[in-house]
């Protein structure tokens, strides 16, 4: 059931997709796909063939405005994330919290449980009209970048029981954001845009933090979550899989928790064959290293078992005491350091994307570790923890920002973007920010620190062999 928000209704393009969707709905792949052998991985090595290309031009009406295939393999994707679009984070758009006057909503569950959904629905229709507008998706192609990761929550996956014979409750949360989804994929296509779509909440949640949807403990492998996160993403490969470019299967499965570590490898594989049960090859399947260390997924959904699968590894280095205690070198070089063990995974198993880094090197940003929660590096998180000094001039507004700083940055987004162009690609969390500018793709064009064309480089060699 698409529950349609009639505001919309006056957006020409929503309804051409409408149009396009309902006659495609069903219909899985809209081009017939062949694999192409020429297009094994860049630079010789022997990686699991990817792309696939459309033989015929099409005839459907969505179809013949298809952006030409991404070659996986052999491009470099250049993205950002749309972070805090369809997926509420307290520290992405404060403002939205604190106009609830609630400290006790702190997530996108009690956002829905803690307040009257009508209102709750209304603000939150706001949000994804105005959040990210096609305005952003023509500066994203302006800015150079060819990809954007978008993120899902379950919640807002209009399935029926037709689809699955798990339940389809959602409650609290508040449903509505698929058909602001659909539109999207249109702009993307219309600005030549490929995307990928990260499921970034599931039932139950999957690691307990906020930006699953609901803070607190990890129940995802739990009960019927994981066979019921099955047949979601089978349905979203049914339904838009002929619109995406990748779909990733969840987002940072809190492997560190036994539970879910026992489950994640079946749950990839059912996810995995659940989607190919519906979709052609065209459409990749993205995995994650589940915070276990690319190195464990070692020869898994490789080719010839498993096709067109990509790794997403994610690289912060502000949520531990010892990663945070760094110096300015030190984290330049300890980005680099990361590139011999994406490059060895990388060279004998799936195409490997370094699917979410930023320019922070403090947890500064305001309810970064949660809404009414401090940061470690100025003592604000813990008692009786190292404190690094003041948050003045590492977050916010970026005039607080020095020369110095920014010089930093710049130097910080080039190692870490020399890291992804050394294996399959790169996405920057994320595109925008309230209030935290060392977290906003928009603020470091705006402010230099990251280039206009993100191939340009001040420093070539800051990361010796990438
Ligand atoms: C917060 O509430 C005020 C007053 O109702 C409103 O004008 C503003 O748009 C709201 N902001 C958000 C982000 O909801
Ligand atoms: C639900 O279960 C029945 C009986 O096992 C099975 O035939 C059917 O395919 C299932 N439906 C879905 C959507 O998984
Ligand atoms: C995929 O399809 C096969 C053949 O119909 C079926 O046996 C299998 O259970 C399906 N797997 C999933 C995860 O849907
Ligand atoms: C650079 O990183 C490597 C690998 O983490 C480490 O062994 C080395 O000590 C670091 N060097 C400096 C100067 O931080």
């Amino acid at each position: 059931m698409l529950l349609l928000p009639l505001p919309l209704l006056r957006t020409t393009s929503l309804l051409l997709l409408l149009l396009t969707f309902a006659t495609t709905g069903n219909g899985k792949q809209q081009c017939r796909l062949v694999m192409n052998s020429n297009l094994n991985g860049g630079g010789g090595d022997p990686q699991v063939p990817l792309s696939a290309t459309p033989t015929s031009t099409g005839t459907t009406a969505s179809a013949s405005a298809t952006l030409a295939p991404f070659n996986y393999g052999k491009d470099i994707i250049r993205g950002v994330n749309l972070g805090g679009w369809f997926v509420l984070e307290p520290w992405i758009t404060p403002s939205i919290f604190e106009n609830t006057t609630n400290s006790d909503i702190i997530d996108e569950y009690t956002f829905g449980q803690l307040q009257d959904s009508d209102h709750a629905l209304s603000v939150l229709q706001d949000h994804w009209e105005t959040w990210i507008t096609e305005d952003d998706f023509a500066a994203i192609k302006a800015a150079g970048l060819n990809h954007v990761r978008m993120q899902i929550g379950y919640w807002s996956v209009p399935i029926t029981s037709a689809d699955t014979n798990y339940s389809t409750s959602v409650d609290p949360y508040i449903p509505g954001a698929w058909p602001y989804l659909l539109q999207a994929l249109g702009w993307a296509k219309k600005h030549g845009i490929h995307v990928i779509l990260d499921l970034h909440g599931a039932p139950g949640s999957q690691n307990g933090y906020d930006n699953s949807g609901r803070r607190g403990s990890a129940d995802w492998a739990q009960g019927t979550n994981v066979a019921r996160t099955v047949d979601i993403v089978r349905f979203i490969a049914d339904q838009i899989g002929g619109m995406i470019d990748v779909l990733e299967l969840l987002n940072e499965a809190g492997g560190y928790q036994d539970d879910i570590a026992a489950v994640i490898a079946d749950y990839w594989q059912d996810g995995y064959d659940a989607v190919r049960n519906v979709s052609g090859t065209s459409l990749k399947v993205m995995i994650g290293d589940a915070f276990l260390g690319v190195a464990s997924w070692d020869g898994f959904l490789t080719s010839p078992t498993a096709q067109g699968v990509l790794m997403d590894y994610h690289e912060y280095q502000i949520f531990n005491y010892d990663q945070i205690e760094m110096s300015q070198d030190e984290h330049l070089n300890y980005s680099c350091s990361v590139l011999s063990t994406l490059r060895s995974y990388a060279k004998s198993n799936l195409y490997t994307v370094s699917g979410e880094w930023s320019n922070a090197i403090t947890d500064c940003a305001k309810w970064l570790n949660g809404r009414g929660i401090g940061a470690r590096w100025d003592g604000t998180w813990q008692d009786g923890q190292p404190t690094f000094g003041s948050c003045d001039g590492y977050t916010g507004d970026s005039s607080t920002f020095s020369d110095e700083y920014k010089t930093f940055l710049r130097k910080y987004f080039e190692s870490q973007v020399a890291i992804g162009e050394a294996v399959q690609g790169w996405i920057f969390w994320t595109w925008k920010v309230e209030n935290a500018d060392d977290w906003s793709y928009q603020k470091g064009l705006e402010g230099g620190w990251i280039p206009k064309d993100p191939t340009d480089r001040l420093y070539p060699d800051i990361c010796p062999g990438a």
